[in-house]
């Protein structure tokens, strides 16, 4: 926020709820109760309120921070609710079109996407907050319908013409230069067209993007499909499969940027390996390797990270190590599975085993870190806990 400019009250009682969520931990008190109460009511009203510069991208921010809350509480539905509304505000003020060749045309009243532009940004770190807003919540709607397997809220035909995010804490910031015009931003980076979208930023919503994509193209693979469907399916899983890994060679390694977000940004591309690829497991054994190999790149991810300082992570990373632990404990069924078909039931643990046993551990062992204080993260490990417990 910029300095000078006073924040509207939905995104004060927001920003005191979260205050008080985090530092209550996993506990709901009914303190927190009261201060939700109040930040809902007040959300509400802001909505009905005059539409100006800075109460769009604050009345957008507070719906992403109320549905942040919901998620870590475990409180879905009130989470899409939320997430819903950020969507709608930011399609509703045009933030997809900022830069766009289009953006001066005017929108027929009454036409199906008529929005109602926002005034010109005032200088470039406002229209840098509106460029993030978008991105933001395209992001979330990315990792949270591909997590839950719903639809976007963003129709498919909505085309994104906004320029790809920029970091705007970075001290780098001012020489961060945005193209003069943009258009079609995600398609052509689906098609894997080279673009400027180089910030951390930019990355984490690409990640989300490709977690995303992978996520969805994998669950609409079928064993009985024919020839042309097989043959469809495999075009797009291809150049999906090649779009992840030119993407991994592109982002910078964790081990020089051992942050938060670089720890998102590395477990999602690695994740949207293993979604591409889960479908195949069982009789491919390239599939097999691929989804083990990306498996274990998350946990070499975590082990460069301080993760005793992060206190506090995006919850969707709950959702990625879960898969990544599920890598683990499938395989080491089927290796057990194997052994005692083939008779060679020893008592002691074979190096393989072993292997992918530590590697469970430690991705419990961070689960556990965040756990104390995110009631989704503390579900999601009892979940996995169990899993592993029965094998
Ligand atoms: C953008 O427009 C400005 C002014 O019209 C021009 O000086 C600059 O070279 C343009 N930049 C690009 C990347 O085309
Ligand atoms: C394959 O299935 C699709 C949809 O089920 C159908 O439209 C198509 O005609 C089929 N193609 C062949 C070659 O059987």
């Amino acid at each position: 926020m910029r300095p000078g400019t006073r924040p509207t009250a939905v995104l004060m009682d927001v920003v005191s709820l979260w205050a008080i969520h985090l530092s209550s931990g996993s506990d709901f008190t009914t303190q927190e109760a009261s201060f939700l109460t109040r930040a809902l009511r007040t959300a509400v009203d802001a909505l009905s309120g005059t539409h100006h510069h800075n109460t769009v991208l604050h009345n957008i921010q507070a719906a992403v921070l109320l549905s942040q809350y919901f998620t870590r509480n475990t409180r879905f539905l009130e989470a899409k609710y939320h997430l819903g509304a950020a969507v709608s505000l930011v399609l509703g003020s045009g933030l997809h079109r900022i830069r766009s060749p289009d953006s001066n045309v005017v929108q027929p009243s009454g036409g199906q996407r008529a929005f109602r532009r926002l005034p010109p940004p005032r200088d470039a770190i406002e229209e840098t907050e509106r460029i993030n807003a978008l991105w933001t919540v395209l992001r979330l709607d990315r990792c949270w319908t591909a997590a839950d397997g719903s639809p976007s809220n963003i129709p498919s035909d909505v085309r994104i013409d906004t320029p790809w995010p920029l970091d705007i804490n970075s001290p780098d910031f001012p020489n961060q230069v945005l193209p003069n015009s943009s258009t079609g931003t995600v398609t052509a980076f689906l098609a894997n067209l080279p673009d400027s979208g180089t910030s951390v930023t930019a990355f984490h919503v690409k990640a989300a993007i490709l977690f995303e994509q992978a996520s969805r193209l994998a669950s609409t693979y079928r064993q009985d499909f024919n020839n042309s469907e097989l043959h469809r399916f495999y075009v797009s899983f291809n150049s999906l499969d090649t779009l992840i890994e030119g993407f991994k060679q592109n982002v910078p390694p964790a081990q020089l940027h051992p942050t938060k977000e670089m720890l998102i940004i590395q477990s999602l591309v690695h994740v949207a390996t293993i979604q591409l690829h889960n479908p195949f497991v069982a009789d491919r054994d390239a599939s097999r390797l691929r989804v083990l190999d990306a498996a274990r790149a998350v946990v070499g991810c975590l082990e460069v990270m301080p993760l005793n300082e992060f206190l506090f992570v995006d919850p969707i990373l709950g959702t990625l190590l879960m898969v990544t632990c599920q890598v683990f404990v499938a395989e080491l069924a089927r290796i057990k599975r194997h052994r005692t078909y083939h008779g060679h039931g020893h008592s002691s643990v074979p190096q393989e085993e072993r292997l992918l046993m530590d590697a469970t551990d430690t991705v419990l062992a961070v689960m556990n870190v965040f756990a104390p204080r995110c009631r989704l993260m503390d579900s999601q490990l009892r979940a996995m806990q169990q899993l592993y417990d029965a094998v």
